[in-house]
């Protein structure tokens, strides 16, 4: 956390109660081991929790705590890093104004996120503020000047539109932005759903699937042993033709910390009922001291807003400078004290 440093930015949406093994393996996992090399913003993207579905108010504030704890139980450190809410900080909405107003309506409807939502959702459904959710992630990005933006394979169409809008600006109004890159770690672990092992693990698909990091020990254990395998016998990586034990192998790989190719001939040779008893174990020792972790953050609400608002009073300084830089480039007057 040190202005020197490259910067960082990312954000995750609080619309569970808790982060599953994806989440974890796919982003918070690379954020904890970025905090040191970079100066690094992290934000719980309430704003854009609510563009579907918004969650009752109470239930909102429950999940946007939560997920603070669950980010600082993962490893992220306040004194390292800045972790905050994005509603915390008004420049977010401001910037994404002024970006709305240089992106194309048909470049926002090109984007295949919302172009599935929306067909997901129906017409009726569908708000504005889903169609303007790209933009909104670029203010997000740009306000702090990112150099690098962590994020999964399935937001590179949204970092590529920030590049774009940053690029637009700076040629129209003079160098303001820096052009961030996008950091999608090749090799980083990409976990599927155990029931249905082609689809990468999502909280919108049933719950049987889903390796909740909250979820009870005996859930998660029975959750594995039920997990789609197939009518084989060898434990045996090979993701074309047998997808579900493959997913269990990087699963296993992924919370010990080892090989995948290790864990492979650790089982060469085991059922598959041993195998998964091993897998259910090792994922238990990694979410049940995590959890354990959560609920003390918890029992603390009071710490959890310090956090907060330490986080939000750091992004604050960066991001009403470019606010202002930005304001006054675009031509509004300056506010003039009375
Ligand atoms: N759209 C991202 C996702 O669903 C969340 C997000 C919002 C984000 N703003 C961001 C990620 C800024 C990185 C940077 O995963």
């Amino acid at each position: 956390m040190s202005p020197d440093q490259p910067r960082v930015l990312s954000g995750i949406q609080p619309t569970s109660d808790s982060f599953h093994l994806g989440n974890y393996l796919g982003a918070l996992k690379q954020w904890v081991a970025m905090q040191d090399r970079y100066d690094a913003f992290y934000c719980i993207v309430d704003l854009h929790a609510i563009t579907v579905d918004p969650p009752p108010p109470d239930q909102l504030r429950e999940r946007s705590r939560s997920s603070v704890a669950q980010l600082l139980a993962a490893g992220l450190d306040p004194q390292r890093c800045s972790v905050f809410a994005q509603s915390h900080v008004p420049g977010h909405t401001q910037l994404s104004w002024v970006l709305e107003c240089i992106t194309g309506y048909g470049e926002a409807g090109r984007m295949t996120q919302f172009k599935d939502k929306s067909q997901r959702s129906g017409t009726d459904a569908i708000t504005v503020g889903l169609f303007t959710y790209p933009v909104l992630m670029a203010a997000d990005i740009l306000i702090y000047q990112a150099d690098a933006v962590p994020v999964g394979e399935d937001q590179r169409q949204h970092v590529e539109l920030t590049r774009n809008l940053a690029q637009r600006f700076n040629s129209r109004y003079g160098p303001t932005f820096t052009v961030p890159e996008p950091f999608i770690p090749a090799q980083s672990a990409k976990i599927y759903d155990l029931q249905e092992p082609t689809a990468k693990m999502s909280k919108s698909l049933p719950d049987a699937g889903t390796l909740s990091l909250l979820d009870d020990p005996a859930v998660l254990a029975r959750k594995i042993k039920r997990a789609v395998t197939d009518t084989e016998t060898e434990v045996r990586y090979d993701p074309q033709r047998k997808p579900g034990i493959s997913n269990l192998l990087v699963i296993m790989a992924a919370v010990t910390d080892r090989a995948v190719a290790d864990v492979e001939a650790d089982f060469s040779g085991a059922g598959y009922g041993a195998f998964k008893g091993a897998v259910a174990d090792a994922v238990v020792a990694f979410a049940e001291p995590f959890g354990k972790r959560v609920a003390d953050l918890l029992a603390d609400p009071a710490e959890i807003d310090r956090v907060l608002a330490a986080g939000a009073a750091r992004a604050r300084a960066v991001a009403d400078a470019t606010v202002a830089d930005v304001y006054a480039k675009v031509g509004f007057l300056p506010p003039a004290t009375a």
